[in-house]
């Protein structure tokens, strides 16, 4: 993990309320999918960093980048920067998303904002021989567009819409199962609310599903390091506890309690 000053090389609304932020690092950093970000919002007011999926990492221009939604002051604050603007961040952050070599056919299920973080898993496998079927969903077709860059990357994609504005009515979650007799997939990755988690977790248990399944975990958090103990949550079956920054942010879905 590095302390770093970056600069603000771009920052555009991708969809309404949805921007993409790059960043230059001042050295090449290595990064794993999955893996995050805690960028400072650049306002002495607000000094605790927000947590955000490494997107892409472009090593030639030493260029990270981010998609947030803007939620409260912070993101808010985070959508004004300009071109040139000098941030602070410290990464990478977390453990992230590995594929064994032994797992060759994997299902993305994302939601909301939980979509950048599998995103970046297309993006870091993009020459692999992985397969790779995505389920995405979203609140209406307007946050749609976020995902459009990323979707060539799959050899299924699903999207869902809460209101049925674009693509099938209802959750990614339900997407997911009603394809699982297709996709048979050897390890599932998934980010998104704590209701999605909840219902992908008594799905695969109501079916007896037993395929490896990883989600990432989006917790508030304070440090980002493992210090201030925000972002703990239980784990399974016990009175242990996990820090979602440290130990995580991505956990074994029967791991821990969602
Ligand atoms: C590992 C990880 C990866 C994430 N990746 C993305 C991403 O790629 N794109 C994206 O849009 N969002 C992502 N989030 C959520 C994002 O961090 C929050 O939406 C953001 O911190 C909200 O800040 P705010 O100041 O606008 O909101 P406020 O609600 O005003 O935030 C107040 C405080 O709560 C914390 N907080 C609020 N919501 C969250 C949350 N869901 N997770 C963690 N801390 C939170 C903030 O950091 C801040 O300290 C990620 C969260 C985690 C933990
Ligand atoms: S955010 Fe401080 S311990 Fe996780």
């Amino acid at each position: 993990m590095k302390e770093l000053n970056v600069k603000v090389v771009g920052n555009r609304e991708i969809v309404p309320g949805i921007y993409e932020m790059d960043i230059q690092l001042p050295e090449d950093i290595a990064f794993r999918c999955g893996q995050f970000v805690n960028l400072s919002v650049g306002d002495g007011a607000h000094l605790l960093r927000r947590p955000f999926a490494i997107l892409f990492y472009d090593r030639k221009r030493r260029v990270a980048g981010v998609c947030y939604q803007v939620k409260g002051e912070g993101t808010r604050l985070l959508s004004e920067k300009k071109e040139g603007d000098g941030l602070t961040c410290a990464l990478p952050l977390g453990n992230g998303f590995v594929i064994r070599e032994e797992e060759r056919r994997v299902a993305l299920i994302g939601g909301g904002v939980g979509v950048f973080p599998l995103l970046s898993v297309l993006e870091e496998y993009k020459d692999s021989d992985k397969h790779f079927r995505s389920y995405m969903g979203f609140r209406s077709a307007a946050y749609v567009d976020s995902f459009g860059a990323y979707d060539k990357r799959s050899d299924f994609v699903s999207v869902s819409t809460d209101d049925g504005s674009f693509g099938k009515k209802g959750t990614a979650v339900a997407a997911f199962f009603d394809d699982y007799e297709q996709a048979k997939p050897d390890v599932i990755f998934a980010c998104g609310p704590t209701p999605m988690l909840r219902a992908l977790k008594a799905g695969l248990k109501e079916r007896g599903i037993k395929v490896p399944c990883f989600v990432s975990l989006e917790e508030r958090m304070g440090c980002g390091i493992g210090a201030c103990l925000v972002c703990v949550c239980r784990k399974e079956g016990g009175a242990e506890n996990v820090r979602v920054c440290k130990d995580g942010p991505v956990f074994e879905i029967g791991e821990v309690e969602i």
